[in-house]
C-alpha cells in the first residue's frame, strides 16, 4: 500500500510549522453555550492557543441527522453484547443507589490493573474526573503543563478555576516533547498532563521515555496520564503507567468504558493514583455517584467481554487502513494514527469544509494549526467510512 505520511520535519524543511500543534476541545458545537471560558475569533471559530483554533459548527442543533457520525470518537460497535444483556436485566434496579454494585465493580477493575482498591476513583466518564482534578488543583491558581495540541478537557476546566495553561509544543515525530516538558515545570505548576496516545493528533509517545519522565517528574509534581485510547493498541496494558503506582510515585492515571468498550452514552470512567492523592479530589466530589445503577453492571459485564474488545480493536485498524489507502488515492497526506480516529490536512478552510461534509451528512471535525487546515475523522463502521471517503472525494477533489 502506497501511503503519504506526514512527518512534522518536513514541514519545518518546508518552512510552513510556524510553532505549537493541534488542539481538540471536548465540547463540540456545545462549546458556545458552555459557562467555560472560550475564547472565539470574529468568526466564531474557536482559539485554543496562539497557533491552534477549532472551526466550531454552526450549532449541534441544528445539525442534520447524519449518515456517518465521526466527530466524537465513539466506537459504532458498542456497547458489548454482554453489557448489553447486563443493562437490560439491571435497569429494573433503576430506583435504587449503586453503593455495594459500585464496589464490586472497584474489586474487578482493581484486579485487573494489579492495583489495590484503594487506588482507584470512579466517575461517570472520565471526563468528570479529568475536570474534578483541575478543579481540585487549580482553585488557588497555578499552572498545567501539557502538550500543544493536547485534549483540552482537563486544560479549561483548570483555566476557568483559575489556573493557566503552558503548552508546549509537541516533536517532529508528533511525541511528547518530554525535555521541554520538564523544562516547563516551574514554582507554579500544580500538574503535568499527558495524553497518550495524544488526542487530536493520535500519536504515542514511546512508553520506555515516558516511563522516565513520569517516575522522576512525579517526584515533584504529579503527573496525570490520559489513556482514554490505550486499548486501541495491540498491547495496550503493556503500554500503561499503572505499573507506577506500585512504585509509590504520584501519577494520575484515566481511563474510559467510552472508547474500547463502546459505552461514550453510558459514562463509566476511572482513575488509578496513590490513597492520599484521590483522597484529596474525594473532598470535592464523590464521583461514582454520578454513575447510573444500570452502567455499574454494564461496565463488569463489558470487562468480561474479551472477544467484542479484541473485534473493536481488529474492525478499527482495518478502518484505519482503508482510509489510509483511499487517503492516498487521492493524493491527499495523512498522519499514522494508533487511535480510533486520525488527521489529515485539508486544502480548504475549516468552516467550509464542514459545511460541505455536513451537506453530504458526514459529521467530522475540523481544526487550524501549523498554518494548515486539518480534518480530524473518527473511525466508524467499513460502510460509514466508504460514505465518508466518497463525500471527501467529492468535496475536496
Ligand atoms: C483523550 C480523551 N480523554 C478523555 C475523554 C473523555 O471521555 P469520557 O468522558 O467519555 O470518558 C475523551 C473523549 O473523547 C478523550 O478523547
Amino acid at each position: 500500500m502506497e501511503t503519504k505520511k506526514i512527518n512534522r520535519r518536513n514541514w519545518i524543511k518546508t518552512g510552513i510549522l510556524t510553532a505549537g500543534g493541534v488542539f481538540a476541545s471536548p465540547y463540540l458545537g456545545f462549546s458556545k453555550n458552555s459557562d467555560l471560558p472560550l475564547r472565539l475569533d470574529q468568526h466564531g471559530n474557536a482559539i485554543y492557543s496562539p497557533f491552534f483554533k477549532e472551526y466550531l459548527p454552526e450549532s449541534l442543533r441544528e445539525y442534520p441527522v447524519l449518515a456517518a457520525k465521526l466527530n466524537a470518537n465513539e466506537n459504532p460497535y458498542g456497547p458489548s453484547p454482554m453489557a448489553l444483556e447486563a443493562l437490560k436485566t439491571a435497569a429494573a434496579g433503576g430506583n435504587r443507589y449503586a453503593w455495594k454494585e459500585l464496589f464490586q465493580l472497584v474489586d474487578k477493575i482493581a484486579t485487573f490493573e494489579g492495583v489495590e482498591q484503594k487506588n482507584i476513583m470512579m466517575g461517570p466518564g472520565s471526563s468528570d474526573l479529568l475536570e474534578k482534578t483541575a478543579m481540585a488543583l487549580f482553585m488557588n491558581g497555578g499552572n498545567v503543563v501539557s502538550a500543544d495540541p493536547a485534549y483540552m478537557s482537563l486544560i479549561r476546566v483548570a483555566e476557568a478555576a483559575g489556573g493557566s495553561w503552558k503548552p508546549v509544543p509537541l516533536r517532529d515525530d508528533w511525541s511528547h516533547d518530554l525535555d521541554a516538558m520538564e523544562k516547563a515545570i516551574d514554582a507554579d505548576t500544580k500538574l503535568v498532563y499527558i495524553c497518550n496516545p495524544n488526542n487530536p493528533t493520535g500519536t504515542i509517545t514511546q512508553h520506555k521515555d515516558l516511563v522516565d519522565f513520569c517516575a522522576r517528574v512525579s517526584e515533584k509534581i504529579p503527573v496525570f496520564i490520559d489513556e482514554a485510547y490505550l486499548g486501541f493498541l495491540e498491547d495496550g496494558m503493556k503500554q500503561s503507567m499503572v505499573s507506577l503506582i506500585g512504585e509509590g510515585k504520584d501519577v494520575i492515571i484515566a481511563r474510559t468504558f467510552s472508547k474500547i468498550h463502546g459505552m461514550a452514552g453510558l459514562r463509566v470512567g476511572y482513575a488509578v493514583a496513590q490513597e492520599e492523592r484521590l483522597d484529596k479530589l474525594q473532598k470535592i466530589t464523590r464521583a461514582g455517584m454520578g454513575i447510573s445503577y444500570p452502567s455499574v453492571f454494564a461496565a463488569m459485564s463489558a470487562m468480561d467481554d474479551t472477544s467484542f474488545i479484541n473485534e473493536s480493536r481488529e474492525r478499527n485498524a482495518a478502518c484505519r487502513d482503508y482510509v489510509y489507502e483511499s487517503l492516498s488515492k487521492m493524493n491527499l497526506e495523512y498522519v499514522p494514527s494508533h487511535t480510533s480516529f486520525m488527521i489529515f490536512p485539508i486544502e480548504m478552510e475549516g468552516k467550509k469544509f464542514l459545511e460541505k461534509m455536513t451537506a453530504h451528512k458526514i459529521g467530522v471535525r475540523a481544526f487550524k494549526f501549523m498554518g494548515k487546515n486539518w480534518c480530524r475523522v473518527s473511525m466508524g463502521t467499513m460502510d460509514e467510512m466508504k460514505l465518508f471517503t466518497q463525500a471527501l472525494n467529492t468535496v475536496l477533489i
